[in-house]
């Protein structure tokens, strides 16, 4: 089987899934090889690779035409040569008004990358007949993601607080990104779920990540996202149960993972 992953030569979840992907023959294409904005060059290296699947995981959290057209752009392209796709998106899709979210759920996004990943998934769903929407939450678990770097910047006299409010789903990115792989060799359609098994806030999460890391967590400072007026959603907990039934590969929860 072969299997193209986009942001599969420098994004952090994209080179854990090609990591995942071997032995399957994989193609990491990088902005380099094709810059998602541009239908055309898609197209064409999608054509040139003629992979069985597509895992699309490139974005840009802050550009619409990357994170909604760019995946535009790769489910025609998918769509053109009959490729299953894998479009990776967010719990970011919803408000966080009602807390809990299984797949039924329709997207009410309240920030600008929410809704460009709403729009995203919207135009796969739309073009692609082979396509499963795989939402995800904080990816992180090997020391090297964002959240975790913060983290220890933070414990080494960073300025800034991490969110007492907020509850996500942490994912670690090796078991997403097995999920992944797994969801491009089989049949299943449509949205799922696939985020960690425990509700943590970021607060919460930072100090398990400095208890694993040998840091003092009591250097971390609480701050809410009501308080500071950040826009996002506060409360979004992904009910992953159908990728618990569906999938072989188990999606741990943060609180299983950071334990020492
Ligand atoms: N990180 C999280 O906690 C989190 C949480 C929920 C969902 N997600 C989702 O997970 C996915 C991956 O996130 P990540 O943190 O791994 O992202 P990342 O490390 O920032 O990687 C993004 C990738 O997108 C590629 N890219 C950017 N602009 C491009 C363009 N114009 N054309 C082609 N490729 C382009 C980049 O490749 P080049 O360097 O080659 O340009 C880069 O490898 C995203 O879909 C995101 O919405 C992430």
């Amino acid at each position: 089987m072969r299997v193209l992953v986009t942001g599969g030569r420098s994004g952090y979840l994209g080179r854990h899934v090609v990591a995942a992907a071997e032995p399957h023959d994989v193609i990491a294409l990088g902005s380099a090889e094709a810059d998602i904005r541009d239908r055309r060059a898609v197209r064409d290296a999608v054509a040139r690779h003629a992979p069985d699947a597509i895992i699309h995981t490139a974005y840009v959290q802050s550009d619409w035409e990357v994170t909604a057209a760019g995946a535009a752009n790769v489910a025609l392209a998918a769509a053109a040569l009959g490729s299953r796709l894998v479009l990776v998106s967010s719990d970011v899709v919803f408000s966080g008004k009602d807390g809990r979210y299984d797949e039924s759920a329709p997207p009410d996004p309240i920030t600008p990358y929410g809704a460009a990943k709403a729009a995203a998934e919207t135009a796969a769903l739309a073009v692609c007949d082979d396509v499963v929407v795989a939402r995800t939450s904080l990816i992180l678990g090997d020391g090297a993601s964002q959240h975790e770097r913060l983290v220890h910047a933070l414990v080494g006299g960073g300025d800034g607080g991490l969110f007492a409010d907020e509850r996500r789903c942490p994912v670690h990115v090796g078991d997403l990104a097995a999920a992944l792989v797994e969801l491009a060799t089989t049949a299943h359609r449509g949205i799922l779920h696939c985020a960690g098994a425990d509700a943590m806030s970021r607060y919460e999460l930072g100090r398990a990540i400095a208890h694993r890391d040998g840091l003092d967590p009591d250097v971390l400072r609480p701050s809410t996202r009501a308080e500071l007026a950040v826009p996002g959603p506060i409360d979004v907990r992904l009910d992953s149960a159908l990728a618990g039934r569906l999938l072989t590969t188990r999606l741990r929860g943060a609180r299983e993972f950071l334990a020492r």
